[in-house]
């Protein structure tokens, strides 16, 4: 009867340490999914921009070379913690008005605005969080 039980015993101990094993063995689905500037850019700014930063004429201005995408990074992360209305962007006025987005991260804005320089033709430098974090700051 004694042997019987500590057999048992073993073999349980045996095969929960297998179990044990095979878990911590066996690879985990990423839960971890990075935000990128591209997603973040399609949650909240292809509605009005457009998939490829062309507008709409007269209501939403494009993100292609204008001198707020391009210009100083300070104005740019302005418009995105502030939003804009009535303002003339390159010449033309638009009848809707650019939202805050101040709920988004510093992270956030940073990837989003380093994806909108980089892509429909603009070619300008990336914004750090740390820039945000700056501006946010003095609101
Ligand atoms: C509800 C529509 C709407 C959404 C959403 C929106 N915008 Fe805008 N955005 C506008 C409008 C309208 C203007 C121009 C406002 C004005 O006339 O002063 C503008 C202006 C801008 C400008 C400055 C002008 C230019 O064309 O370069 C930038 C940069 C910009 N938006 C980026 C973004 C980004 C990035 C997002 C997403 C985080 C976003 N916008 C979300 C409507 C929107």
């Amino acid at each position: 009867m004694k042997y019987i039980i500590s057999l048992s015993l073993l073999t349980f101990f045996l095969s929960s340490a297998m179990i044990q094993k095979n878990t911590i063995t066996k690879p985990q689905p990423s839960v971890y999914q990075p935000d990128s500037g591209k997603i973040i850019y399609e949650t909240y700014c292809l509605a009005c921009h457009q998939e490829d930063g062309s507008g709409v004429p007269n209501m939403n201005p494009p993100l292609i070379k204008t001198d707020w995408v391009l210009g100083d990074s300070t104005r740019l992360i302005n418009v995105i913690l502030k939003g804009l209305k009535n303002t003339e962007i390159n010449g033309d006025s638009y009848s809707n008005e650019m939202p805050s987005h101040d709920f988004l991260t510093d992270y956030q804005i940073a990837e989003v605005l380093t994806y909108v320089r980089k892509s429909f033709g603009n070619q300008a430098g990336p914004i750090s969080s740390e820039d945000v974090k700056k501006q946010r700051a003095k609101k």
